[in-house]
């Protein structure tokens, strides 16, 4: 028997266990334990029963996802749930923790299942790109109804225990110790002579679909999976099991699962499966750094960032104080606040008492001293840096010893800011996205200077907020404005150069970015953007740069707050405006850019991809990001890039960096040197052919 999963029997029972960490998953050894571990049992004479069990933190969270695009292993994963599910004798599988993808998968297989209250069952494999491809796209229309296995699988979303129970994908709960749960529920059906229940045995009860269901579950799920290759691939799948019988409908199934698991996007999606887990790792910040202990947490600024930043710590259940300069200030960050919440209520988000309970704990002062019990102070006033300074000298004087001091600063000098303090130590940036309350994202920059015990706290804090937290260094934009920065100069480029901006943003909607760039700068404020522009003291030295932002923000026009930017507005619509066409084509005349007769989708995507993607090589190369995948979480949490592009970095990849950089050499030929010339480092892992990703 494997290391991995062992064999044991107590009189008629055999326990089956498998003990893999961290999380049980379905690597080889595992399958082939498992493999072994069922014959031994087929061949048990006094075994009348098995229980499959976990050893540690979890029930078998799926298969191995480090295994996907490598050869695959025989015995594969549908082929050892087949033989399990074959068996003669009875199978129960004792759930606890999660059972996800291939771990339900291996349950679904098991003829009887039992789980502790708090386990979660789900086939999340959409969020990889993939589907559940070792006959669970079967077998949970089987179990549970067509419409709730789609629900479960087109959202990848796990559900509970109890949930399981009612739909009939549990059949015991067990409260208690889970063994012994699970050998009681045993012992009754070998005392009721109970026989191996199979799901592939079972037909799909179509009864309830009318003839157009498929086509009405596409049309409702189209908005949420717009761009994804693999839901569409489950909706087939579901199709197969209704209409084919279970054996030729598997085959589809396995032919439908190759297809999402060669597809780009579910390289991506895995991709950053990994890196959402890698930026949580800092090399030289030792795992076991003392972490302080924040049980009170300031704001300073009100405003709507304030606000949010503020909701996010009461939403952990930690309490909050708010500063603001005055009472009229402070009144309306609160009624923000308080209105925020509301709304959620009014979504059925959230009850009334818990409104309640968290708008309890956010209470707001004005003075500078009320702060000194705190243990972690973010200030959150607008971006300028003498203001900044000046608070920090404030926080300086009043904080308590070991307090951290945070900035949300979206671009400035961070070891500038820690210079006006005696204790550079303690400070660190702490750049939250708009709306602050529910952009995942949070770049953590480290100045020179910031201790190991500030970072990690700030890292395991990022955690208990439910951010993903990416750890930067100090530049101008840090690193997601320092990537978004050149993808709106190339925008409003093309705009001077006669592209209509519904047509850029168009083009950008459909490769899948959430907005269009100039959506995103009209939503933003391009009155903000010109303000960085003017404290972007390296920027480059061309009179062109956002020039078509300044102009509009001269008229007024400072975007969706004053209906009127790159768009006009009407609700939250844009809509184009030929003021914006005639201002940008003078403009061109005024700076003697060229009007381009014609401008194909590939290049929009080009210029506005392969310019952020070579600021990103420089950014890596500078030590700003520790690695490549970080760039890519910034950019897919803080910016609307769709997982399945993987982020800037691996969309490169994609494409090829001998592909990157020939399209750049072709651009720096037609604009010169100033911002096509590719970076050394993508350069050369092009010649070397490599690759961002490794
Ligand atoms: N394969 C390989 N490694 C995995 C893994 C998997 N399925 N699931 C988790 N890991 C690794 C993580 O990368 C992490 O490694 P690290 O410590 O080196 O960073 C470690 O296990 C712990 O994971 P988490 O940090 O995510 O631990 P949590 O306790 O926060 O979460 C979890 C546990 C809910 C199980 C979460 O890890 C998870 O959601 N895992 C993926 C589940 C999944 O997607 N399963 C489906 C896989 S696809 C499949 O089964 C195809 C099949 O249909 C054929």
């Amino acid at each position: 028997m494997s290391e991995v999963v062992t064999y044991k029997r107590e009189d008629q029972i055999a326990y089956i266990s498998v003990n893999n960490p961290p999380v049980n998953a379905l690597s080889l050894p595992v399958r082939q334990g498992l493999e072994a571990a069922f014959t031994k049992f087929a061949n048990d004479n006094e075994a009348k029963a098995a229980i499959l069990i976990c050893e540690g933190r979890t029930w078998i969270a799926g298969a191995d996802i480090t295994e996907f695009g490598k050869p695959p292993e025989d015995p594969w994963l549908p082929k050892v749930i087949h033989q399990m599910e074959a068996n003669e004798k009875i199978i129960v599988a004792a759930i606890h923790g999660t059972a996800l993808g291939g771990g339900f998968e291996t349950a679904m297989g098991c003829h009887y299942r039992c789980a502790v209250p708090s386990a979660k069952l789900g086939l999340p494999e959409v969020t990889l790109g993939l589907l559940a491809g070792a006959t669970g796209t079967q077998r949970l229309p089987r179990l549970i109804g067509v419409k709730r296995a789609l629900d479960a699988m087109i959202s990848g979303a796990p559900f509970s225990a109890s949930n399981g129970l009612e739909w009939g994908a549990v059949d015991e709960i067990v409260d208690g110790d889970l063994r012994d749960g699970a050998t009681q529920f045993t012992k009754k059906l070998l005392a009721a002579n109970a026989k191996p229940r199979r799901i592939s045995d079972e037909e799909v009860d179509g009864l309830e679909l009318n003839e157009h269901f498929f086509n009405e579950y596409r049309n409702g799920m189209a908005k949420k999976t717009r761009g994804f290759f693999a839901p569409e691939q489950i909706v087939k799948c579901v199709e197969a099991a209704v209409s084919l019988p279970y054996k030729e409908a598997v085959e589809r199934e396995g032919e439908l699962f190759m297809e999402c698991m060669m597809s780009s996007h579910s390289v991506a999606q895995r991709h950053l499966f990994f890196a959402d887990r890698a930026c949580a790792k800092v090399d030289d910040v030792p795992k076991d750094t003392p972490l302080r202990d924040i049980k009170k947490v300031a704001v300073i600024g009100g405003g709507t960032m304030g606000g949010g930043i503020a909701m996010n710590f009461a939403n952990a259940g930690i309490p909050v104080v708010l500063k603001e300069i005055n009472q009229e200030a402070l009144d309306r960050g609160l009624e923000i606040i308080r209105s925020n919440y509301n709304a959620t209520v009014t979504k059925g988000r959230m009850s009334a008492e818990q409104m309640d309970q968290r708008v309890g704990i956010i209470s707001g002062v004005l003075d500078y001293d009320d702060l000194s019990d705190c243990d972690l102070i973010v200030e959150a006033v607008f971006e300028n840096m003498a203001l900044k300074k000046e608070i920090f000298g404030e926080l300086d004087r009043i904080a308590k010893p070991g307090a951290i001091l945070a900035s949300n600063t979206s671009t400035l000098d961070i070891d500038e800011i820690a210079a006006s303090t005696n204790r550079p130590e303690d400070v660190i940036g702490w750049h939250f996205f708009a709306p602050a309350n529910v952009m995942t994202l949070l770049e953590l920059v480290r100045g020179a200077k910031t201790s190991h015990e500030v970072i990690a706290t700030s890292m395991a804090m990022a955690k208990t907020i439910k951010k993903i937290a990416v750890l930067v260094g100090v530049c101008f934009g840090f690193v997601g404005n320092r990537i978004f920065f050149p993808y709106v100069r190339e925008a409003q480029q093309m705009i001077l150069e006669g592209v209509p901006p519904e047509r850029i943003d168009q083009v950008a909607f459909e490769w899948g970015m959430a907005m269009g760039p100039n959506g995103v700068s009209d939503l933003s404020g391009l009155d903000v953007l010109d303000k960085v522009k003017s404290e972007w003291l390296d920027r480059p030295d061309d009179p062109a740069l956002w020039a078509v932002g300044t102009k509009l923000v001269e008229l007024g026009r400072l975007g969706q707050k004053t209906k009127a930017g790159i768009f006009n507005y009407a609700g939250r619509t844009a809509v184009p405006d030929q003021v914006v066409a005639d201002l940008a084509k003078s403009e061109a005349t005024r700076l003697g850019i060229q009007q381009l007769s014609e401008v194909s989708d590939e290049e929009i995507i080009e210029r506005l991809m392969f310019s952020m993607i070579n600021e990103g090589a420089l950014i890596l190369e500078e030590g700003i990001a520790m690695r490549s995948s970080d760039i890519d979480v910034v950019f897919v949490h803080g910016y609307g890039m769709p997982r399945y592009r993987g982020g800037p970095m691996r969309y490169a990849d994609t494409v090829g960096l001998s592909n990157v950089v020939a399209a750049m050499e072709k651009y720096r030929e037609r604009y010169g040197d100033m911002y096509w010339t590719p970076a050394p480092l993508l350069k050369r892992l092009a010649e070397e052919g490599g690759s961002f990703s490794g």
